[in-house]
């Protein structure tokens, strides 16, 4: 088969060969942008009178016919013709005829290529904000929900000190709040056009990349022809942010594990977003939080992938380049499927408030208390927490916890101990007291939920 570019070449590449090197099977995702991309660079060569109006209109025309059937998916794509841009070239060309071929003048498929996956980044980007945005208000509607469900907080995964649950769930909206962050700050090197780059050194037609630029909705344009078909940096801040975001959520997702499990009993995901067993008939499994865990390896690799691609790449365009969609769209695919999934499953979470407080009863975490006690009573705090470790010792001995001894066995401990003591050792108020800044006492947490409700769009 005649190549579009075959006009040096006396013979054609095998099937295989072909089949190796085509891109068509996954750059189609790219069809929109690319016909996007190819209606202004048409109304800019209409513009600057490079092809005439005419030849413009029934560019336009098959252009615009094309984008109907793309949209319904009915556009019939063909490995030999390579890639998106070729096939989509190949069918103009069918469709009105050989003025389909005035559409690449001026233009090359290494900025045509780069031109598309800014556009589809920005698309995707813009609706990854969203999706962080709809998670973070779940997440402020449980919080609020929770402000004085206690729970044990925990390091090394040893109960620690009690702490409030909406306090543990804001700690997450903080995390995505940077992730949102980052998206957003990441939009100023995505929305920057390549297009008028040409194959690498720009073109001697008098195009206006401007025009283009504006048209597309490009807040500016690449400095450089040779940066500008070349740079994949844009990608790769968008893999490096996700991988920063899913991390995240790996994380979150792990605890919710360890909650459904029944050595916690903290949570119960709601029967939607669990599996079952086909052997073990009692199991309910959380294996939505599982897969967003094992995902996040993914999107690591993608990161990972692309970036061994490039560094080792001379100016300006290599077909290596086509090696980074199939990243970028499994990432995009993973992102917005784990924010979806994640949104569902919290806002359909039953949160076991008995349990939770049970827990925070039997356990020590509220020592701290007691050597605060001590330590406000004038003991040095060094002093406070040798005296509480050896009561705690005491309890395990005995099996109880700090509240079941005697007042005798405090006052034994240190003379400054008086019936109070009883008080403090409630871990309600071991919340309560802890009204430093970013503290999770509760009037500290209501005004949190309020920062945060300050910072996400309805
Ligand atoms: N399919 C190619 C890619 O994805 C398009 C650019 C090809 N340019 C070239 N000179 N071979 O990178």
């Amino acid at each position: 088969m005649k190549k579009l570019w075959g006009g040096r070449f006396q013979k054609t590449p095998e099937k295989w060969v072909d089949e190796f090197g085509a891109s068509i099977h996954f750059d189609q995702e790219l069809v929109l942008e690319d016909i996007e991309g190819s209606l202004a660079h048409v109304a800019m060569l209409e513009k600057c009178k490079i092809i005439s109006e005419e030849e413009a209109q029934t560019i336009k025309e098959g252009l615009n016919k094309l984008l109907k059937k793309a949209e319904a998916k009915q556009l019939p794509f063909e490995v030999d013709y390579e890639d998106i841009h070729l096939n989509i070239e190949k069918l103009l060309i069918d469709e009105i005829g050989p003025v389909g071929g005035k559409l690449h003048t001026g233009r090359s498929r290494n900025d045509q290529v780069a031109t598309d996956m800014h556009l589809y980044l920005r698309k995707h980007v813009e609706a990854i904000i969203e999706m962080i945005n709809q998670f973070q208000k779940t997440l402020v509607k449980k919080a609020e929900e929770n402000v004085k469900t206690i729970l044990p907080g925990y390091t090394h995964l040893q109960r620690a000190q009690p702490i409030s649950f909406a306090h543990h769930l804001l700690a997450y909206f903080w995390m995505l709040e940077r992730d949102k962050q980052r998206f957003e700050q990441s939009l100023v090197r995505i929305n920057v056009s390549p297009l008028g780059c040409g194959a690498l050194a720009g073109t001697t037609f008098p195009i206006d990349r401007n025009f283009t630029a504006d048209k597309l909705g490009f807040d500016a344009i690449y400095e450089n022809s040779l940066d500008g078909v070349s740079d994949r940096d844009f990608i790769l801040e968008f893999l490096s942010n996700s991988s920063m975001m899913m991390m995240h959520l790996s994380r979150f997702c792990e605890e919710i594990i360890l909650w459904c499990s029944q050595e916690f009993q903290f949570v119960e995901l709601d029967d939607t977003y669990a599996t079952g067993s086909s052997m073990m008939p009692q199991k309910k499994n959380p294996d939505m939080a599982e897969l967003i865990r094992g995902k996040t390896g993914r999107v690591y690799g993608n990161l990972f992938s692309l970036l061994t691609v490039m560094k080792g790449l001379p100016l300006a365009y290599n077909k290596d380049f086509q090696e980074d969609k199939e990243g970028m769209f499994d990432t995009v695919q993973t992102v917005e499927g784990s924010l979806q999934i994640f949104t569902g499953m919290i806002e359909t979470m039953r949160v076991k408030t008995d349990n939770m407080a049970k827990a925070t009863k039997e356990d020590f975490s509220n020592a701290t208390e007691l050597a605060d006690y001590l330590a406000t009573k004038g003991m040095p705090f060094r002093e406070a927490h040798e005296v509480v470790g050896k009561l705690v010792y005491t309890c395990i001995e005995k099996g109880v916890y700090l509240k079941d001894l005697q007042l005798e066995e405090f006052k034994e401990a240190s003379s400054l101990f008086d019936v109070s003591v009883y008080e403090i050792l409630d871990p309600v108020y071991a919340v309560q007291k802890r009204m430093s800044e970013g503290g999770t006492g509760f009037i500290k947490v209501k005004e949190a939920i309020e920062k945060a409700k300050g910072l996400i769009n309805n």
